[in-house]
């Protein structure tokens, strides 16, 4: 029998309705929307693509958003005075500077920047470091929203060994940190993989859930899963015009139990996320 599918487009519909609703409340408390700024520099055609549907999320939800772009030869000064002036603004609650940026700036200057309460990216050392420590305050977008596909598709992580595939600063690193909370929805034994690791398929065999986030297409096969897992694809890879997952899908969909598809499975959770945590930075600039 076919993997139960994990449809990330129609959590992610249920999420920004309930979002939508926090967002309205907190302008009828508050006489303002929540507002998200987001800051592009260059023309990255993927950039153009990522902002644009962030910002359209945005406004489906009743968000306040705004586009602050920048010239490919901006300097790192430019961007910073220009991070400092959102900081500043009351009106800003969260702050999202898309990468990647032109090598003459230095991204960890840039991600150090943003004021921690307006971090909605949860990239930043303050809020990486609550998460460390298990106090989270905003958590990275994609690895949340992975975890919200699992926890709100009835996925028990209680104890359960996820192996995750790829270490990557944005997805691998963040979701292990998520997992391995002492919380609801975590308390998972976690193993992180990369591409060092040895003897991967004995790895991936052990896991009850496992999680691929490398960028290489049909990565994960159906002999390195064991049956009755559940299987998470976060890759996005172009094969002949069509995008496709880390995960040879239509095998290992006929080992594992529920599998994400790609497209409609981790992607429209990570900007629901963003929405989210764009909600959360307005509720505690505000106090509420
Ligand atoms: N759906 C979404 O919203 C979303 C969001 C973010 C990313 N993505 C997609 O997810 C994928 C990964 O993105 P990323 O930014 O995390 O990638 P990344 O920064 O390139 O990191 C890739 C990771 O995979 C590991 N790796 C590469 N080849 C491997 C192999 N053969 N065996 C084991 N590990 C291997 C690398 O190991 P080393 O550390 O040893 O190099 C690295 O840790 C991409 O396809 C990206 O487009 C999707």
């Amino acid at each position: 029998m076919p993997a139960t599918l994990l449809d990330g487009k129609a959590l992610a519909q249920t999420m920004r309705a309930e979002i939508a609703r926090r967002a309205s409340d907190f302008a009828r408390t508050h006489g303002r929307k929540p507002g998200l700024a987001a800051v592009l520099v260059g023309d990255n055609p993927a950039s153009e693509v990522y902002v644009r549907n962030k910002r359209k999320a945005c406004q489906e939800v009743g968000l306040e958003s705004w586009l602050h772009r920048l010239p490919e030869a901006a300097t790192q000064s430019e961007l910073l005075d220009l991070v400092a002036r959102l900081n500043a603004d009351r009106a800003v609650h969260g702050i999202l500077v898309q990468l990647p940026l032109p090598k003459q700036i230095r991204e960890d200057a840039v991600v150090r920047a943003v004021s921690p309460l307006k971090d909605v990216d949860g990239f930043g050392p303050e809020n990486l470091g609550l998460l460390v420590a298990g106090h989270p305050r905003y958590l990275p977008c994609t690895p949340f929203g992975i975890q919200q596909l699992l926890v709100r598709n009835g996925v028990n992580l209680d104890g359960e060994h996820v192996v995750i595939v790829g270490r990557s600063n944005i997805v691998g690193k963040p979701l292990a940190l998520i997992l391995m909370q002492k919380a609801p929805g975590a308390n998972a034994t976690v193993t992180v993989c990369h591409s060092r690791s040895r003897d991967l398929q004995d790895i991936t065999r052990h896991a009850d859930v496992v999680v691929v986030a490398i960028g290489t297409a049909h990565f994960l096969k159906a002999d390195m899963v064991r049956p009755g897992a559940v299987v998470v694809d976060v890759g996005i890879n172009k094969v002949d015009g069509k995008v496709v997952g880390d995960v040879d899908f239509d095998a290992v969909q006929h080992v594992a139990s529920a599998i994400t598809p790609v497209p409609g499975g981790v992607g429209p959770m990570t900007i629901t996320m963003l929405l989210h945590n764009t909600v959360e930075a307005a509720r505690l600039q505000a106090g509420a």
